[in-house]
């Protein structure tokens, strides 16, 4: 009793805010056995980036060193620093330390007692220190494990019961072992486009909070509609350590632009029976006052803050928590048709064809990974492209709120999924319940975004069990309870409870969808095209032939392999001879198997490469094997927008989505991306601009060689009176041979096949010779205007292979270069031909920026392009840095 009355007195008589010590910045670091001592660390950071930083290791980015800092990971590391703590401090009931991420296995001591052990890299971890804390100097020790070792650990104390494959990497990827054993990015022990980098570290913030009765953990919201009004779920998470109940008042301000909306609402609150202290509250308003918000392309992107505050009762502390809603709604949409089920979203109440990319980890160095400027440029580009979804691929890591929010601000959907990724994976009781926490805190952290749309279980590991990627077909009863108890039973039902079963969730990517969950949730064929999302890879077959693409409801991934640009290349070794398609360098940077064989065999199809001993090989291979990216991609990726409201005769199409792999990189080699890793666009990243735009006019040639020719449009409105030119070239002439209009109507959200007719008879009927080599003789060119505007990019279809065609040498000059804006950085370039050049590329070299279009065919005899300059450059600079070349560029074929 005497205790109470002086608590209060001391609470009448101090300040009782809430404290938060930020115990970031520099920090010491050594080895556990005393290999190194007293290095100099800054948290948040990692392992990595420390030794660089002490000259330990060379830039890990560079060269062969991934293989020669193989060490580092097999290391214990510890990390440790000395804090002041204020009196003020230590007056406070709970005094916790807040890791919002520590990568992976740590034993957290202060003052050399242990306060808590880690195991999960995408969990936040608050230990209670109250105890531990003295005034003055205090220390406090992170002690990593290394985390090879700890896989490995497990591996074999899992293997006494039976073995969870992937074991091993295959050797191609240089990586490291048994990573599904552990919750770490998946991707850092290695993949098919990365190095292993098993970092460790403290990757997030870590802090003290200080408080006496609670603290907001979280708030997490979602929208809901309610006839004319808007409806805004909150709930509202408490910190819940010490104290078994809650009790105050909330107060919940919703700044709309007209009208702030306030509810104030008592709480008391007491510990749920999963461990949370939560307040679920509604606010509803008319819809008059917030205006929507849209996806990108079909409308703005208007946020409104939420302020949460909590005033306790029995203390005058307060606690404040802003969140930023957009309202809108989404769903989706999986209805009965003849022929199995659509896959479709819809937001607002309209369906929207999905357009965009999936990204890999920012970086493979997590604490990189949080760099605003990268992550900025990284969905600036992706915006610019039209794009409205990106899917956050489940061998990476859930990204920084600053992503999220940007993805907000952009009108990019985030398709999410959680992070597992081509494997199977264990479900002892320790697995399952560090799962449980990283769900509980990535729902909470992530749901509130309107940019999320949905949440995935894994990536393709329904694939892996029905279609025995790694043997486990004798034992798949074992396999597929093991797949139910982690993603649905656990996963999903966890999901489910924290979104109010209001959340959007699929069991995989790819998946059946609903046809998945009534088939017990291992489809018979995860990848049908009737139902769901499908992944779609191949390179055996002609990629330009678009007859060899599925015609699925959503392709979820597909993709090709590209090297990246010379220049870039040049970034990551000081030896011009490495860049050698044969050498030890570039096979040690490609980690896809035979990925150089089937690269060149695609070019084979389509092109004729110069002779391997010419001077210019190299870089013929790496403009060549641009140029079959991004073509292949376009190709792709306009078959499945042609398919848009259309059903062919087997029942498949409806397609409503096409997200291509892979947006960025994580270094610099041969990979899937559009990007790569130094920020540069590949060819890919230029077509992607144009073959997302909101219409587009695409040539598809049928197997019995009739080009059907069609206008897409994503637009939410009906276009009339537009005109689509359709001309024809020959190879050798500038001038068109012939030229015919289509007048059309463009209906909203559609597809329009608008003519089609036999390729080798229009040819030579149009003057392009005979008809068996008129295919050879001309190349088709499309563009599509109203008023005299152009409404689509232009397009063009080669009716036969280039390397059978009569396609002429030209002479491709840049004529002039002039500054148009010296504060923009912004240039004009003219450019000459005098023949139709094909693939025309143009290089700044070193000067960072990009071009308003690239890689593109010109059957005019100059045009005028732009560049944007990211740094201060000069006429005279740019003029000397500019390269131009083009398919049949003589560079290429000189002896
Ligand atoms: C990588 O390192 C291992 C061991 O040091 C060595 O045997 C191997 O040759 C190295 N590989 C490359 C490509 O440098
Ligand atoms: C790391 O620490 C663990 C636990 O103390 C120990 O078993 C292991 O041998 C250590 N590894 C190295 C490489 O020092
Ligand atoms: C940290 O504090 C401890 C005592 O708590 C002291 O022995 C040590 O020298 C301090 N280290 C640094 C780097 O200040
Ligand atoms: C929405 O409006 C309809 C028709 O006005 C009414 O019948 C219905 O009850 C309303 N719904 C709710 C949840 O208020
Ligand atoms: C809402 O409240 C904020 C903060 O008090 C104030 O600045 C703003 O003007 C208010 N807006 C409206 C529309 O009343
Ligand atoms: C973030 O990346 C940019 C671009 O590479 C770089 O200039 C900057 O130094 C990085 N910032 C931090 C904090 O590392
Ligand atoms: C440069 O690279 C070539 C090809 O990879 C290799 O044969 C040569 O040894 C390298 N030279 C140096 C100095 O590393
Ligand atoms: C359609 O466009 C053509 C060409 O711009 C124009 O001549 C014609 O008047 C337009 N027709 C209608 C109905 O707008
Ligand atoms: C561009 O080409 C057209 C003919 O195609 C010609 O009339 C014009 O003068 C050329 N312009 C330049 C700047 O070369």
């Amino acid at each position: 009793m005497s205790f109470l009355i002086l608590y209060f007195t001391l609470l009448l008589t101090y300040c009782n805010c809430l404290q938060i010590q930020n115990l970031g910045g520099k920090w010491s670091l050594k080895e556990a056995s005393g290999k190194y001592v007293d290095l100099e660390a800054t948290v948040p950071g990692g392992i990595y980036t420390d030794l660089m930083n002490n000259g330990i290791i060379g830039d890990v980015f560079f060269g062969f060193n991934d293989n020669t800092t193989k060490w580092v990971p097999r290391l214990n590391w510890t990390y440790y620093t000395n804090f002041t703590v204020d009196e003020e401090l230590l007056k406070s009931e709970n005094i916790n330390l807040v890791f919002d991420g520590l990568d992976t296995f740590a034993n957290v001591y202060v003052n050399n007692e242990n306060v808590g052990e880690t195991q999960n890299m995408f969990v936040q971890y608050i230990f209670d220190i109250k105890k531990r804390l003295k005034i003055g100097e205090n220390k406090i020790e992170v002690r990593f494990l290394s985390p090879i070792e700890v896989a490995e650990n497990l591996d074999t104390e899992q293997k006494k019961s039976y073995n969870i494959p992937l074991n091993c990497p295959p050797d191609e990827y240089n990586g490291e072992c048994h990573v599904n054993m552990i919750r770490k990015m998946q991707a850092s022990f290695s993949w098919d486009w990365g190095p292993s980098f098993p970092s460790v570290g403290i990757w997030k913030d870590v802090y003290i909070e200080a408080y006496h009765v609670s603290t907001i953990r979280y708030v997490a919201v979602d929208t809901t509609e309610n006839n004319n009004s808007w409806v805004l779920n909150i709930d509202t998470y408490f910190a819940g350590n010490a104290h078994q109940e809650v009790e105050g008042d909330v107060l919940y301000e919703l700044r709309l632009t007209t009208v702030n909306i306030t509810r104030r609402i008592p709480v008391a609150q007491t510990i749920n029976e999963y461990n949370e202290i939560v307040l679920s509250s509604i606010v509803e308003f008319s819809k008059d006052y917030a205006v929507p918000w849209w996806p990108n392309g079909y409308g703005a992107q208007d946020l409104y803050d939420l302020i949460v505050t909590f005033t306790p009762k029995s203390a005058t502390e307060v606690s404040t928590k802003t969140v930023r809603v957009g309202f809108r709604t989404i769903e989706l949409v999986q209805d009965t048709i003849s022929s199995g089920l659509t896959f479709y979203f819809k937001v607002n109440g309209v369906p929207i064809f999905m357009k965009g990319s999936n990204e890999i980890p920012i970086d493979i160095l997590p604490e990189k990974g949080q760099n605003k400027t990268i992550i900025k440029r990284l969905l600036t580009d992706a915006y610019d492209a039209h794009m409205n979804m990106l899917r956050v691929w489940g061998g990476g890591v859930y990204e920084s709120d600053y992503f999220y929010d940007l993805a907000d601000e952009l009108g990019i959907l985030i398709w999410q999924d959680f992070m597992f990724a081509c494997s199977l994976y264990p479900v002892n009781e320790n697995y399952l319940s560090t799962v449980v926490d990283e769900v509980r805190h990535q729902v909470k952290r992530l749901r509130s975004h309107a940019s999320i749309a949905i949440f995935s279980g894994n990536n393709e590991n329904e694939g892996v069990l029905r279609d025995n990627w790694y043997g486990t077909q004798n034992n798949f009863e074992q396999y597929k309870s093991d797949y139910v108890k982690l993603y649905i039973d656990t996963i999903r039902t966890e999901f489910l409870r924290l979104t109010h079963d209001r959340g959007l969730f699929v069991s995989s990517s790819p998946s059946n969808g609903k046809e998945t969950e009534e088939e017990g949730y291992v489809a018979e064929q995860p990848s049908s095209t009737f139902y769901g999302d499908v992944h779609y890879y191949n390179y055996v077959f002609d990629s330009f032939d678009s007859n060899i693409y599925p015609v699925p409801r959503f392709a979820s991934e597909y993709g090709y392999q590209s090297l990246p640009s010379f220049e870039s290349l040049l970034s990551v070794t000081d030896n011009a001879s490495d860049i050698d398609i044969n050498s030890d360098f570039m096979n040690h940077r490609q980690h896809h198997p035979s990925g150089n064989g089937q690269m060149q065999m695609l070019i084979d199809y389509q092109f004729t490469l110069p002779a391997t001993n010419s001077s210019n090989y190299s870089k013929a291979f790496i403009y060549y094997s641009q140029i079959l990216h991004a073509l292949s991609i376009k190709i792709e990726t306009e078959h499945y927008r042609r398919y848009r409201g259309i059903l062919n005769d087997k029942g498949q199409g409806n397609t409503m989505g096409a997200l291509y792999w892979q947006l960025n990189d994580v270094w610099i080699a041969p990979t899937w991306s559009g990007i790569d890793y130094n920020g540069k666009w590949k060819m890919l990243q230029y077509y992607a601009n144009e073959f997302f735009s909101p219409i587009i006019i695409t040539g598809h040639m049928n197997i019995e060689r009739t080009l059907e020719i069609y206008v897409v449009s994503d637009l939410l409105s009906p276009v009339f009176n537009v005109t689509a030119t359709i001309e024809t070239y020959k190879w050798d002439s500038l001038e068109a041979v012939f030229s015919e209009d289509v007048t059309i109507d463009l209906e909203a959200g559609k597809s329009h096949l608008i003519d089609s007719f036999n390729i080798d008879d229009y040819l030579s009927d149009k003057g392009c010779g005979s008809l068996s080599d008129a295919k050879n003789n001309c190349v088709i060119y499309f563009s599509l205007h109203k008023k005299g505007f152009d409404i689509a990019p232009d397009n063009f279809i080669l009716p036969n292979k280039v390397k059978d065609s009569n396609v002429k040498q030209p002479n491709v000059q840049i004529e002039t270069v002039k500054e148009i804006s010296s504060e923009e950085y912004i240039y004009e370039i003219g450019i000459t031909t005098n023949e139709i050049a094909l693939f025309v590329w143009l290089d700044a070299g070193k000067i960072r920026g990009k071009f308003s279009e690239n890689g593109f065919i010109l059957v005019s005899a100059n045009r005028t392009l732009y560049f944007y300059s990211e740094q201060s450059t000069t006429e005279e600079e740019l003029q000397g840095a500019l390269t131009i070349t083009n398919l049949l560029d003589p560079q290429y074929f000189v002896e």
